[in-house]
């Protein structure tokens, strides 16, 4: 006979019970930008809508910026380092194979050796790992997660590439989820397309590179315009999916936290999902860049840090990016 195994059981519900980001000290304007490509800053705006963004310095690493916005979070949520079961950390730009940068950050921070582990779904990454986050919780092999969206994509940024110089960038941002009384992070809606694994991608493998012995890293190479297409119709049927998994309708939405992929697509976005006026619309993008899998985090900060969201809010938060890969979810602004 089978010896009969106990499992484990969590909590109902989870939320988000705060959150934290790390913004580089260093702007960058579209001028500099343009001193190595053939772009000029009013293109720049109007086709991103990017007017400046934030690279990291030297001491700016994926493990820096990542402990600066844990420690923000932490202290928003109210809960201590030693009651964190699971660091989850959603990064493509920490450049070591392995070990994984997460276990770094988790001694760091003074968690008791809590499981610690990356993921890489570039864009989306933040938002699969809320849903990660929230599933451990439910399924009880965490009571408390850590979910970082982090990136130094300025070190993978070829900035001689008119396609790609303009528009990546440099943050962390994190999220405390733990165990609530009433519903806070609705279905996740996620998937991947990997017949377009081509769109967005380092643009050669690491033997590649070493056997064309430049000592020229792999950078990132995106065919721009099929992303901007795809991300601005396909995306907004996900979004309405995981709003309507989570049971709100767009009159009792609060915010749209999209990706900062390009304001033109959050624009599209939200024409395409018809959101009411009153519905604000996070654009971080504007003086941030696109931080991949910081993106979402850092948009849903600054809406809080400027009044436009508040504790209890509900809000639509959405992410996509290479592979190609999305996630998308309903939660309630801690
Ligand atoms: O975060 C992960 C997912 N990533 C995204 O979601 C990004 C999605 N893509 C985009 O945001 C946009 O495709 C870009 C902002 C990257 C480019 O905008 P676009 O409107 O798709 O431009 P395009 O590639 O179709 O190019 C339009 C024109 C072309 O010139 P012609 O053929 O019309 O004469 C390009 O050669 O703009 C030209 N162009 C530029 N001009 C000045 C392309 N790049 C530049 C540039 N500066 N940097």
């Amino acid at each position: 006979m089978t010896t009969p195994i106990q499992t484990s059981t969590g909590a109902a519900h989870t939320r988000i019970l705060g959150i934290g980001g790390y913004r580089p000290s260093r702007v960058v304007s579209n001028a500099e930008i343009c001193e190595q490509i053939d772009s000029s800053d009013e293109w720049i705006r109007t086709r991103s809508g990017i007017v400046e963004r934030r690279w990291a310095e030297d001491h700016e690493t994926v493990q820096a910026m990542s402990v600066g916005a844990a420690r923000d979070a932490l202290k928003h949520a109210g809960v201590a380092p030693e009651q964190i079961g699971c660091v989850i950390v959603a990064t493509v730009s920490h450049l070591l194979q392995t070990p994984a940068v997460a276990p770094l950050i988790a001694t760091e921070l003074g968690t008791t050796k809590a499981a610690a582990f990356d993921i890489s779904a570039a864009c989306a990454g933040f938002c699969h790992g809320v849903a990660l986050g929230s599933d451990l919780i439910r399924a009880g092999s965490a009571k408390y997660v850590l979910a970082i969206g982090v990136e130094r994509l300025s070190d993978i940024t070829d900035r001689t590439d008119r396609g790609t110089a303009f528009i990546f960038a440099d943050g962390a941002g994190a999220a405390v989820i733990g165990p609530s009384d009433e519903p806070g992070i609705g279905p996740v809606v996620w998937g991947s397309e990997g017949e377009q694994f081509d769109l967005i991608r380092q643009n050669e493998k690491w033997p590649q590179a070493i056997d064309a012995g430049d000592k020229v890293m792999p950078t990132l190479r995106m065919d721009g315009n099929p992303v901007f297409r795809w991300a601005s119709f396909e995306m907004a049927k996900i979004a309405r999916e995981a709003l309507d998994l989570a049971g709100v309708a767009l009159e009792d939405l609060d915010a749209f936290v999209p990706h900062q992929a390009n304001m033109r697509i959050t624009d599209a976005m939200a024409r395409a999902l018809r959101l009411p006026d009153n519905v604000k619309i996070a654009r971080d993008i504007a003086t941030q860049g696109n931080t991949s899998a910081a993106s979402v985090p850092l948009a849903m900060l600054r809406m809080y840090d400027e009044g436009t969201l508040k504790s209890g809010d509900t809000a639509l938060m959405i992410a996509f990016g290479a592979g190609l890969v999305y996630a998308a979810q309903v939660v309630t602004v801690p």
